[in-house]
């Protein structure tokens, strides 16, 4: 039988006990609450499997208000609900299965129809949620072909005209007697075109499966090379860098340069946020059989509405950007096995935090 979070809303506390008894011997979790408004306030965060409601409330918003309301909201998913009445008023009962009400039980209810009720509405939201699903990794399925496609056609094209024009400019640098500001304008280009290749790179990691060597990686070492490579930028942006990198921590394994990547494109990222100065905090941490690392800006933060985006391809709000960086970023934690979250405000900054497996040092065995 479907079991599930069942979410009671009644003026009437004895009802309500009613409930959790007959519900809860079931086999479901039944949340109560007396007031139409509270509930709602958690409906939004919590996304209950079924929602049973009184229609009339005293002293607080109808049951059909509510209904109204949950539909109405975007961030809330199908959640099916029982509205339960008083009256036969077959018009009444029209009019609110058109609004959103699923079905109706009759006050006083009957205890084997409530849970056969129960159940046809679990079912319901299940086969919901499994189709929510599946259109999802649809989605992400054809967002990663496009992907893969893209980054073949581009690599090809983009990459031979490329390695000539390197060479071409360093065979230029070898042969021209340039002043400073010449020669600085060729180093500039150099590392422009180094910038383009590390680019389409990305694209290619991004559109084919990941080989990884698996070696044994210091942590510690490899971010402090890749804030090697950002100093200057930070300096130029007014970024204070803050390191608070854990003494001996235990090493993850993975490879050296994707670890350089994620590093990389998270400190690029803060610094895109914070064009007007701030400070970039970059903290590893040992914990039980984890480490844990954390990049965090005080720039402009994200909207919540773009936090559950952020690691899809393409997926960009900065200009020029080609919103692969996040996406390859999971890409790798997922191939270390680690996780990676994010807690964003606007307006006060952002702070990425990854967790990888740690290898477990070796015990020193007693004599
Ligand atoms: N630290 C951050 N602060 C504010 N916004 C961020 C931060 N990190 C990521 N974002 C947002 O997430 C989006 C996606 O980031 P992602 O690195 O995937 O792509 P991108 O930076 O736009 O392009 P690129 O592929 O060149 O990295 C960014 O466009 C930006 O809007
Ligand atoms: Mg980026």
């Amino acid at each position: 039988m479907e079991s599930g979070c069942i979410y009671c809303i009644d003026d009437d506390e004895d009802i309500l006990l009613l409930y959790k008894i007959v519900l809860g011997q079931a086999g479901h979790e039944v949340v109560t609450f007396l007031s139409g408004k509270e509930a709602l306030k958690i409906v939004e965060k919590q996304n209950p499997n079924l929602i049973i409601l009184d229609e009339k409330m005293r002293n607080d918003i109808s049951g059909m208000e509510i209904c109204k309301r949950i539909r109405k909201n975007k961030k809330i998913p199908y959640i099916p609900i029982i509205m339960v009445t008083a009256l036969e008023d077959k018009q009444g009962k029209i009019r609110s299965l058109e609004e959103g009400i699923d079905d109706y039980i009759l006050k006083p209810f009957d205890h084997e129809e409530l849970l056969a009720k129960v159940m046809v509405m679990l079912r319901i939201k299940r086969l919901y949620m499994d189709l929510l699903k599946t259109r999802q990794d649809l989605v992400h399925a054809e967002k990663l072909a496009a992907v893969g496609q893209l980054a073949a056609a581009m690599a090809h094209e983009i990459r031979n005209p490329l390695s000539i024009i390197n060479a071409s400019v360093q065979f230029l640098k070898g042969k021209l007697h340039l002043e400073k500001e010449g020669r600085e304008v060729m180093e500039t280009v150099l590392r422009k075109i180094t910038q383009i290749d590390g680019t389409i790179r990305e694209l290619l990691v991004a559109a084919r499966p990941m080989k990884f060597k698996q070696q044994a990686m210091d942590i510690n070492k490899n971010a402090r090379e890749v804030v090697g490579f950002i100093k200057e930028k930070c300096q130029a942006q007014e970024v204070e860098l803050q390191l608070e990198l854990e003494d001996s921590i235990s090493e993850v394994m993975g490879e050296e340069e994707h670890l350089q990547r994620v590093f990389l494109n998270l400190f690029i990222n803060a610094l895109n946020s914070m064009s007007a100065g701030g400070i970039l905090k970059v903290a590893t941490q040992e914990e039980e059989d984890s480490i844990k690392i954390t990049v965090e800006d005080n720039g402009l933060g994200i909207y919540e509405d773009d936090i559950e985006h952020l690691f899809e391809p393409f997926f960009s709000k900065q200009a020029g950007g080609s919103g692969l960086g996040l996406f390859v970023v999971k890409m790798i934690v997922d191939e270390f096995k680690g996780t990676i979250q994010v807690n964003s405000t606007v307006g006060q900054g952002t702070k990425f935090t990854i967790t990888l497996p740690a290898i477990q040092k070796k015990k020193l065995k007693p004599i």
